[in-house]
């Protein structure tokens, strides 16, 4: 690719138009500008990691002269970071797929490719089955981007699905493409080496690896340095992070790199996801004790409430288990607030079992869940082994079961905060009205309030609460 560098002011106009709303960071549109650059366009799908992941594509897109763009029609390079996690998300990118190739037809040269865990799922097929796709790349192989659209440029149809045991993307500060300049995530660790029989993670990511603290610790201190406020350390199963100094043999684990994070500086909040029943220690919840700006707040999945199910998940934990690391939380942290994930419907659940999951559900009061009904996903252990025989419409009543009590429990959580006042970071405008702004308690739940002379994005404010609804607590500054 060839490009003149030519760092003019029109030339920033061009990018500050590009943008859109996104932040990008001043520093990086002025080393990277250049009047006529190619455009890139990038859709997510999936888990914050993936979408952290989108911004590492940038960061890489951005050292190869391209810019970003969030008009399809004047990209020459269209990319869709996909999800496998259930039928249904990959529904959704196939149908993304075909609005892509109208955009095609109108515009012959522009390239499309496919990244992320469906490119690693489906590698060379998925150039078989979708005729109109240039590239397809898997989640370890995005350095190669920029080698791989020069193929692709050239009229071949390139793949690169390679999974690493390496890979961090350590040394690259991902693009921060749609942020509010306040929260961000960072990556801590790639790949799951868990195998959970429904999941298909373990194969779309691959091995687990943990990135170097430094390097977390560095990025952290940066966007405490640009503003941010509140950085969320991403990982498959955060609380198996390990990683070892090659020279001197130490090792660091994820309660000592929460407390290096922690120790950036006291108004910077930390907060984490996701973390793993069978791997969470107590020294994680000693250290979330011991540091104010260490978010009181476990994204704790169960999946669900019957030790044979979890058995049959391959979770190496039983529902006691679970049950005395909810126990620990509650005595270590007293006002922490625990979600969950829930999967209804798995292979052979019975009503009973069912049940089961329904009485963890009220036992443990949590603050909110992600709730899904099994999608048997092609290659998994699930899929081998076990007969998905809980029909579709028993799948999905359960889950509607599963729906009305959460949401029944996070109201009730919810208002149990009337009256009380919280610390919340203020994020930006609510969704819905430009008068008030909207950010997070510590415990992670949403508090909205009218705005208030020389308040900003960035600040802390105590809001007390007097409104709540499963998914929201009002309040006003005080
Ligand atoms: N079917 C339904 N839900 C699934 N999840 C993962 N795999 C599947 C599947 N095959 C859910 C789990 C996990 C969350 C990210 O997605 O609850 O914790
Ligand atoms: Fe989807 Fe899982 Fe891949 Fe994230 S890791 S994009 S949730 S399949």
């Amino acid at each position: 690719m060839v490009h003149e560098a030519q760092e003019t002011t029109q030339s920033l106009k061009v990018i500050d138009e590009a943008r859109q709303g996104s932040v990008l960071y001043k520093e990086e549109w002025e080393k990277t500008a250049s009047v006529g650059a190619k455009r890139f366009y990038i859709e997510s799908y999936g888990c914050q990691m993936n979408f952290n992941d989108s911004e590492i594509v940038a960061a890489i897109l951005y050292e190869a002269g391209y810019l970003p763009t969030r008009q399809l029609e004047e990209s020459d390079l269209i990319l869709i970071n996909t999800c496998s996690i259930r039928e249904k998300a990959e529904e959704t990118v196939r149908k993304r797929l075909r609005v892509f190739e109208a955009v095609k037809r109108r515009r012959p040269g522009t390239l499309v490719g496919v990244l992320g865990c469906m490119a690693e799922r489906l590698k060379k097929r998925f150039l078989e089955e979708e005729k109109l796709i240039d590239l397809v790349v898997g989640p370890d192989a995005y350095r190669d981007l920029p080698n791989l659209i020069r193929g692709a440029e050239s009229g071949q149809r390139m793949v690169n699905v390679l999974l690493s045991r390496e890979e961090t993307y350590a040394d690259i500060s991902p693009v921060r493409l749609d942020s509010n300049g306040v929260t961000a995530f960072i990556s801590i660790m790639r790949g799951c080496d868990n195998m959970c029989s429904f999941c298909v993670v373990p194969f779309t990511r691959g091995r687990e690896r943990s990135r170097d603290p430094f390097s977390i610790v560095a990025e952290a201190q940066d966007l405490f340095m640009r503003g941010y406020r509140e950085v969320t350390l991403l990982g498959q199963n955060v609380d198996s992070y390990k990683w070892q100094n090659p020279e001197t043999g130490s090792i660091v684990n994820f309660a000592q790199l929460l407390e290096m994070v922690a120790q950036i500086h006291p108004r910077l909040r930390v907060r984490f996801s996701t973390s793993h029943p069978k791997d969470m220690t107590d020294e994680v919840l000693y250290t979330m004790a011991r540091y104010d700006n260490i978010c009181k707040y476990i994204h704790l999945p169960v999946q669900s409430g019957n030790s044979r199910i979890l058995a049959l998940m391959n979770r190496t934990y039983d529902r006691p288990w679970y049950e005395e690391r909810i126990r620990a939380i509650r005595r270590i942290l007293p006002d922490a607030a625990v979600s969950t994930d829930i999967i209804a419907g798995f292979c052979t659940e019975t009503e009973e079992e069912h049940q089961d999951t329904l009485s963890l559900i009220e036992w443990a009061n949590f603050s909110m869940a992600y709730m899904f009904a099994y999608s048997q996903r092609p290659g998994t252990l699930a899929a081998r082994r076990y007969k998905d025989d809980v029909p579709e419409e028993v799948k999905k009543r359960r889950l509607n079961e599963i729906i009305r009590l959460q949401t029944a429990i996070s109201l009730r959580h919810n208002q149990a905060d009337i009256g009380k006042t919280f610390e919340v970071l203020i994020e930006g405008d609510s969704r819905r009205s430009d008068c008030d702004f909207c950010g997070r308690n510590s415990q992670n739940k949403m508090v909205v309030f009218p705005k208030k002379e020389g308040y900003k994005p960035g600040d802390y404010v105590y809001v007390r609460i007097h409104d709540a609804t499963s998914a929201t607590l009002r309040g006003e500054i005080v």
